[in-house]
């Protein structure tokens, strides 16, 4: 049965055709940010899937990932840990290589901010083709990190199907469709 909170969080997503180039229907979640409900309803459903399944760290992936994903870790008790687009980390990063339509991008996560064993979730706003979170993911467990999954306010079936064959069955939580 579809959590009743959803409509709202739904309804409170704009989307722009055509941006940032010709054919694409872009997500735009800042509307959703200045719906007060819209927003707590949004973090609260990650919460109460989270909460007690000892996580200890809450990865957000730059740059909409760092809105979600603070909120997040305070309300389950875990840390915050930004994955970063490239030479925006100050310290010693290991960096991951993804795929883009045109060309590849990269993301970094600071040495030492995960501890192996921890047990992690990655947060964003959205998933296309999962490049992006799947690199997330091999960033995580490259520190030797359990990714325990991968959640996203935004996502379309037929990836979480390709996300979970390519990576052996992570599960993700897309909460409106
Ligand atoms: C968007 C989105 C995800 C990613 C999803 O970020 O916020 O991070 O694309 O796409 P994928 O599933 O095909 O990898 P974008 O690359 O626009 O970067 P930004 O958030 O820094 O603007």
């Amino acid at each position: 049965k579809s959590d009743p909170r959803l409509q709202g969080i739904s309804e409170a997503i704009r989307v722009v055709p055509h941006f940032p180039k010709q054919g694409i229907m872009f997500q735009d979640i800042t509307t959703l940010l200045l719906d007060h409900k819209a927003f707590k309803d949004t973090v609260d459903i990650f919460v109460d899937r989270y909460r007690g399944m000892n996580i200890s760290v809450v990865a957000g992936v730059e740059a909409r990932g760092f809105v979600f994903g603070p909120a997040i870790a305070l309300a389950i008790g875990a840390k915050f840990v930004p994955l970063r687009k490239p030479r925006k980390l100050p310290g010693k990063v290991i960096s991951e290589a993804y795929e883009l339509e045109y060309g590849t991008d990269c993301l970094e996560i600071h040495v030492g901010a995960v501890q192996p064993g921890e047990r992690a979730i990655v947060i964003d706003d959205l998933v296309a083709t999962g490049g992006t979170l799947s690199a997330a993911i091999r960033l995580l467990e490259r520190v030797g990190a359990e990714v325990i999954e991968c959640a996203c306010v935004i996502g379309v079936r037929e990836v979480k199907v390709h996300l979970q064959v390519c990576e052996n069955d992570y599960a993700q939580a897309d909460f409106a469709e």
